[in-house]
């Protein structure tokens, strides 16, 4: 950090984490003083199969409880519009949101849209901000990878326009974050696989954006340590709790470092990968961490210094050879052409992969050119 450098650090999200610490979230319901109407907002089907619903059931036994439990993976704003008139009709008071990144980002919206006037369009296309304060909203998290829980930032989608969504406004960060170790052990292996390495994407990526800062670098790096270190063993045995806590751990840290950093080019570049391709968010970010690290490197060599030590690599030479062997060993490919693209696609990635938030914030400005040979040399 140079010495004339002045920075600052937010993060107002209450956080609650530990093995069991879902079991309560009655007393943080208490806290926030919620008179009567909860509105809980879930996936299609697994948190009422592993009986997580009933839990909160039971929990708020006293509370009027709403449950919405339609949100898909990579939610629409359709999807989204049917969430918001049940949320009207329930006229609920709190939103707690039980599942991964989607329904997490859900709850957000949910809680902004609940007591701001509609439509949801409008916010979405930045003509409109949010005039009054979401509802209260808690957000527990059963997979380790967005970080959503610690963010204001909230994304949707449109697949049939090919276009991502993003709602963000301070108000957004949720009051609590309650995260459960516990709840992230149903996590299938290739979901371990993808959203531990959006984790990692988190944490390397601020750790190298032009606004990092002392703060988010420290949790930065902690992340990419603890993830190197357990990814592989939350991957091969979903139940061992020592490696889904330091995951979960892991995931929380890379979130209050991107938080208030942002993310960079890999993120940039993922977003038509996704909207394309249907590449899941946590591979198509880290698919391109060996290319731009080495772009990277020409700006600020002592930073990818720390962050190649933090992922416990000898040098830059041995990272780009040791982030795929970590990849493929938990059964992620590495390249382009297999995952079914063809050469001539990479067009398409090239022309959409600059949104400018993002490829700013990285510290070497990539261009087409630049983009082109990186995704040329993953195919
Ligand atoms: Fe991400």
């Amino acid at each position: 950090m140079r010495l004339d450098e002045t920075w600052k650090y937010l993060s107002p999200t209450k956080i609650v984490f530990g093995v069991h610490a879902f079991e309560s979230l009655k007393k943080y319901v208490l806290e926030l003083n919620i008179p009567k109407k909860i509105l809980l907002v879930t996936g299609l089907s697994s948190m009422r199969r592993f009986g997580y619903v009933d839990v909160c059931k039971r929990m708020l036994y006293d509370k009027s409880l709403y449950i919405f439990d339609q949100i898909k993976p990579n939610p629409t704003v359709d999807d989204l519009q049917q969430a918001i008139q049940f949320l009207k009709a329930s006229e609920a008071e709190l939103v707690i949101s039980l599942g991964g990144g989607s329904v997490l980002d859900a709850g957000k919206i949910l809680a902004a849209m609940a007591t701001n006037h509609e439509p949801l369009e409008d916010y979405l296309s930045g003509k409109k901000s949010l005039e009054n304060k979401p509802l209260p909203f808690i957000a527990i998290p059963t997979t380790s990878g967005t970080a959503s829980e610690v963010t204001c930032w909230a994304t949707l989608w449109d697949m049939e326009q090919k276009k991502k969504f993003s709602l963000s406004h301070p108000w957004m960060f949720p009051d609590y974050a309650i995260i459960d170790p516990q709840l992230t052990v149903h996590m299938p292996p290739q979901t371990t696989a993808v959203t531990g390495l959006d984790a990692m994407t988190h944490a390397i990526e601020s750790c190298w954006s032009k606004s990092s800062q002392p703060i988010s670098d420290a949790f930065a790096l902690h992340a990419i340590r603890l993830i190197r270190k357990n990814i592989t063993t939350a991957y091969n045995e979903p139940d061992n709790l020592e490696a889904r806590t330091n995951m979960s751990l892991a995931s929380l840290f890379a979130g209050l470092a991107f938080n208030n950093t942002k993310t960079a080019a890999c993120h940039s570049i993922s977003y038509p990968m996704t909207i394309h391709f249907d590449i899941p968010h946590g591979l198509a970010v880290s698919i391109t961490l060996k290319e731009v690290i080495q772009f990277n490197n020409q700006a600020i060599p002592q930073k990818i210094q720390q962050i190649v030590e933090a992922f416990d690599s000898d040098s830059l030479e041995s990272f780009v050879k040791d982030m795929p062997k970590l990849m493929q060993s938990i059964g992620l490919p590495i390249r382009l052409r297999d995952l079914d693209l063809k050469e001539s696609d990479l067009e398409t990635i090239v022309q959409e992969s600059v949104n400018p938030d993002r490829m700013k914030n990285n510290p070497v400005e990539l261009s087409y050119k630049d983009i082109s040979q990186i995704l040329t040399n993953i195919y």
